[in-house]
């Protein structure tokens, strides 16, 4: 069976609950293709996340944007992945370049949070990419295969879990990496999944792109062989998120 196409909003630290209400309007009056299709997931700020999931519509799902690394208790101003699984957040986004970049968030620690989350029952969209410099001195691969690795290391559910591609440079900038570009370090991901774990992972596991994917740009994104969706941010708190969930046709 092919890889169901993934579409990811990532809203990040934005809305109020009126806009946030416009929102929820618009995506469930959206005509979009169906869930056999494609699987779409938004992932409002923790604040909003019980009242998203009861109001947004029955075939779009919920993720959270980050979670703790282990069992909650005393850590000040963290959410555990128990009480995600509690309200019935099916969903966590983890090891986004801004917690790895602003919170110091390592490699290893990015992969224990992924196998906590999964030990919890829920499905992660892990993220991985490389920063400009790294591009340019060509070590993208090296990147993002060490960060895949610590994610490997500690984790063997791959059925739960989304792998997110997003290069540094092109999130939030408007510098789109090119469909040839994406396809390249998908296709390195694969080939990394199948090599170091199995087959089967390598052809189930679905490779998102992230960074700077908008309304006109999403399509030929999407048509490349190992681009199984996106992790839209800036463009899945407007409309135009519904015509990028329209690439999946
Ligand atoms: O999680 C989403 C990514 O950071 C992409 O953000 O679409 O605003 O570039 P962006």
């Amino acid at each position: 069976m092919g890889r169901k196409f993934f579409v990811g909003g990532n809203w990040k630290c934005n809305g109020t609950s009126e806009e946030i209400k416009i929102l929820l309007s618009l995506l469930n009056a959206g005509q979009v293709p169906s869930g056999d299709v494609v699987e779409v997931v938004v992932s409002p700020p923790f604040l909003f996340l019980p009242s998203v999931r009861t109001t947004l519509r029955s075939d779009f799902h919920v993720a959270a944007q980050n979670c703790w690394v282990k069992k909650g208790g005393a850590f000040t101003g963290e959410i555990s992945a128990e009480m995600l699984a509690n309200l019935r957040i099916p969903w966590v986004i983890i090891g986004h370049s801004e917690r790895r970049a602003l919170f110091n968030e390592s490699n290893e620690f990015v992969g224990d949070k992924i196998a906590y989350a999964l030990s919890q029952g829920l499905k992660v969209i892990a993220c991985v990419g490389e920063s400009l410099e790294q591009r340019e001195s060509g070590s993208t691969i090296e990147v993002v295969a060490a960060q895949t690795k610590a994610i490997a290391d500690k984790i063997s559910k791959w059925s739960d879990v989304v792998l997110a591609y997003e290069p540094v440079w092109a999130i939030g900038t408007g510098k789109v990496a090119t469909p040839a570009q994406a396809q390249e370090v998908h296709l390195e991901l694969r080939n990394w999944l199948q090599k170091n774990i199995s087959a089967e992972v390598a052809s189930t596991t679905r490779i998102i792109y992230g960074g700077s994917v908008n309304g006109g740009n999403c399509k030929e994104l999407g048509a490349q062989p190992d681009v199984d969706g996106f992790l839209v941010g800036g463009a899945s708190l407007k409309a135009e998120f519904l015509d990028i969930i329209k690439a999946a046709e």
